[in-house]
């Protein structure tokens, strides 16, 4: 592997964002903490480095401080925002608390002679969250960036390698935040284009082989994306001595369970326990109806029926999970700490069954990155492309009490739906979809007789984080068609009804 940009870890939220980009530009990476001595950074040999943000001030007493002998190395620096500060500070330069807090998109002059802002635009919005900035640069230094409230919006020692900005260029708000993270990476420290995503896969299979040893992994899978990447990934790296427990709770989506399993014993044969534990599902939520109640049983009967399983598998050494790093961000974990994802399929079980350690080998990726990465371990796109879908699946868009006949009419027309969506391309344009069944009964005519059937409504959203939706404009034409067709091909549905709300007031899943 070539010389990696090293990036200080300083506690901010966007540190792993900086990273992204910096793999964005095919750049090989590295997160470590603030603290990291400086006799293994020197070992590492890095082409630059990137100091994040923080959540603390650099005028606190307690304020973070990374080793100052990195701005003598004679390697490319960059601060941004505290790591900016830090940098302005500890080389003599004043840091003071501003007389406006800027928080948001800020019009940012810039310096277009700097090389950190060649190619771009002198004027543009970046984002920027910060009390305290730079009053005076360090001797040695200029200004070159500004907002109308910020004088030293960037700043820059360029016969030291030294470079400052007080935006954040890692956030997608900033417009041409990517070409200054480039413009660093590749010009400034002329580091490397190679990394790949197969070089991830490679280092990670290494580091699971490293933590795991000669032990053995027990992993649940849900028939998402996360826990199935994580096991091609440990199937890869310790082979049979990974052991999957599937449990389908009855409402997973058409063909789902058969899916799993054909895959995880044809391309990536692992010890697979599926256990088909609907009955028990069904039967404790017989004549339940309230939202939350449901999801509250289903809940509790994934962790029994998954602690039963374990168990039978014996003593296992290490457990792992599909967290990826919007899971660690929701969750406040302080970066560095071990999370166990809140997701209701694993809550508890660690502790209990004695494990030594956890396994969280994607905890830093994104979402289309593990997408990508599924497909550099050779998952099928059935698999890796898949959309999201809740723990409680079908159950959650079954309204009212749930009952075999009831779910299979949700399971049939969300069946039908799919298709149609990916026959049209839609798939790859809507965010999420899928149906509902309204548990609403209305009257109709089918040939000659009248039907007092159910209806079924569509709901498909367009959306960047799934916190707000808009609902998806679907052609008419292609909705008269699945309209059509679940009519036709689903038994007792005679009423097609289609989701116009937008997120909030309405949330996405109907329970
Ligand atoms: P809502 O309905 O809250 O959904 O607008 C937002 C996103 O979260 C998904 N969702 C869940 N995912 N377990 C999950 O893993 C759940 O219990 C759950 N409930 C909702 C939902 O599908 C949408 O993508």
């Amino acid at each position: 592997m070539s010389q990696p940009i090293l990036i200080f870890d300083f506690g901010s939220q966007f540190t792993q964002l900086i990273a992204r980009r910096v793999r964005q530009a095919q750049v090989f990476s590295q997160v470590l903490p603030y603290s990291t001595p400086l006799e293994t950074i020197k070992a590492l040999k890095p082409s630059g480095l990137i100091l994040s943000g923080s959540p603390s001030s650099v005028d606190a007493p307690d304020a973070l401080q990374g080793d100052p002998g990195v701005f003598d190395l004679g390697i490319p620096v960059l601060g941004v925002c505290y790591g900016m500060q830090w940098m302005a500070k500890t080389l003599g330069g004043r840091v003071e608390k501003a007389s406006k807090r800027e928080y948001g998109l800020s019009a940012v002059t810039y310096d277009i002679n700097s090389q950190l802002f060649s190619g771009m635009d002198a004027r543009s919005d970046s984002w920027m969250s910060h009390s305290y900035q730079v009053e005076q640069v360090p001797e040695g230094f200029t200004a070159t960036a500004s907002t109308a409230t910020c004088p030293v919006a960037a700043m820059e020692a360029p016969g030291r390698r030294l470079y400052g900005v007080q935006f954040h260029p890692e956030v997608t708000h900033s417009v041409q935040g990517e070409q200054v993270i480039r413009n660093f990476v590749l010009n400034i420290c002329d580091s490397a284009r190679d990394w790949r995503m197969d070089s991830f896969a490679d280092q990670a299979i290494k580091e699971v082989r490293q933590a795991v040893g000669e032990g053995t992994v027990l992993l649940g899978l849900s028939g998402g994306v996360d826990s199935a990447v994580v096991a091609a990934l440990l199937s890869k790296a310790i082979g049979d001595r990974l052991y999957c427990v599937f449990v389908d709770h009855g409402f997973m989506r058409k063909n789902e369970p058969e899916m799993v399993k054909q895959v995880f014993s044809a391309h990536f044969p692992v010890h697979l326990s599926a256990i088909d534990a609907s009955d028990r599902f069904f039967d404790k939520l017989k004549g339940v109806t309230d939202p939350e109640q449901k999801r509250k049983i289903i809940g509790a009967e994934f962790v029994a029926v998954f602690r039963e399983e374990a168990l039978k598998l014996g003593k296992l050494d290490h457990f792992a999970q599909g967290t990826i790093y919007p899971d660690v961000i929701e969750s406040g974990a302080a970066p560095g700490s071990v999370t166990i994802k809140s997701h209701h399929n694993v809550g508890g079980l660690p502790k209990e069954l004695g494990f030594t350690s956890l396994v969280e080998p994607i905890r830093s990726l994104f979402k289309d990155e593990v997408r990508e990465l599924g497909r550099v371990l050779g998952l099928p796109s059935e698999l890796t492309d898949r959309q999201p879908f809740p723990g409680p699946g079908l159950a959650i868009r079954t309204l009212g009490e749930l009952t075999r006949p009831k779910v299979h009419l949700t399971r049939e027309s969300d069946a039908i739906l799919i298709e149609e969506f990916e026959r049209a391309g839609l798939h790859k344009q809507v965010s999420q979809f899928f149906t509902v069944n309204t548990d609403l009964r209305s009257v109709g005519v089918m040939g000659d007789g009248r039907s007092y059937d159910t209806a079924v409504a569509i709901r498909a959203v367009t959306t960047d984080d799934f916190m707000t939706a808009d609902f998806a404009r679907i052609p008419y034409d292609i909705l008269a068609l699945i309209s059509r067709r679940i009519v036709n091909e689903v038994p007792g549905v005679n009423r097609v009804l289609l989701d116009v709300t937008t997120k909030p007031p309405a949330s996405i899943e109907w329970e």
